[in-house]
């Protein structure tokens, strides 16, 4: 196998999944809807017809929160990115049966269209939600929470917008939370800066149950950008 040194740390490793039938058709027939052709398009939030705040959302998976927060606020535009298909295709499935004119999705690397497919200044608040915990300690450079991916989201984000992150792995908790709490440029939202008992806006993930299953404690950090 080729061992190409320049390549590129990622927080994922592309992979379809089981891959229905059903789903496949969803992403044909529903891609032009909801999907974001990133090419050429300097400000995804500029794609709605709607001009309203904008929320993202990180790796969604199956998108059942995603689609969840999009139903419960019309006020509010929804963009998601995960590089997962058949999650991709669980969520526009839903979609096909009760379409949703405040949601729209990238299937691309999310820190790539966040640097270059969005101003600055232009989201309102960002999720990323029970990210890969990448829990080995040779592959914790994979994690989401990184240096370079927080000054990305802190660009993006609007003055007083919010940084959600959830996770079940408490080592990756403590890293986020010292992280962002040793950087001025952030307020941790929790009254004691750490952990935010009742997190608002989101309902119970895949992940998150899959984590309560296994008899992990779940971390809701919030941040605001300040
Ligand atoms: C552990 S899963 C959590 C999914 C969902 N948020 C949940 O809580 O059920 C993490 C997801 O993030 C996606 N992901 C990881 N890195 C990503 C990236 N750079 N861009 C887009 N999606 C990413 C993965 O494909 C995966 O579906």
């Amino acid at each position: 196998m080729c061992n190409n040194k320049n390549r590129k740390i990622r927080s994922f490793v592309r992979r379809q999944g089981r891959w229905t039938k059903a789903q496949k058709r969803a992403i044909d027939s529903c891609w032009d809807l909801y999907g974001i052709d990133v090419k050429n398009q300097k400000n995804i939030p500029d794609l709605f017809l709607k001009k309203q705040p904008s929320w993202l959302e990180i790796g969604f998976g199956d998108g059942e929160n995603l689609y969840h927060m999009a139903k419960n606020n019309p006020h509010i535009n929804f963009i998601g990115i995960e590089v997962y298909l058949s999650g991709i295709g669980i969520l526009l499935q839903k979609l096909k049966l009760d379409p949703l004119p405040n949601l729209k999705i990238s299937r691309e690397d999310a820190i790539e269209v966040l640097s270059y497919n969005f101003t600055d200044n232009s989201m309102d608040k960002i999720f990323l939600l029970f990210p890969d915990p990448w829990h080995k300690k040779k592959h914790n450079k994979r994690r989401f929470v990184n240096k370079k991916n927080i000054d990305v989201m802190y660009k993006k984000l609007k003055t007083a917008g919010d940084l959600h992150i959830a996770t079940d792995w408490q080592d990756y908790a403590e890293h986020t939370l010292d992280t962002l709490n040793k950087d001025k440029r952030w307020q941790n939202k929790s009254s004691k800066f750490d952990y935010m008992q009742n997190p608002p806006h989101r309902i119970k993930t895949k992940f998150e149950k899959r984590g309560l299953k296994l008899g992990h404690k779940i971390y809701d950090m919030i941040f605001k950008k300040i």
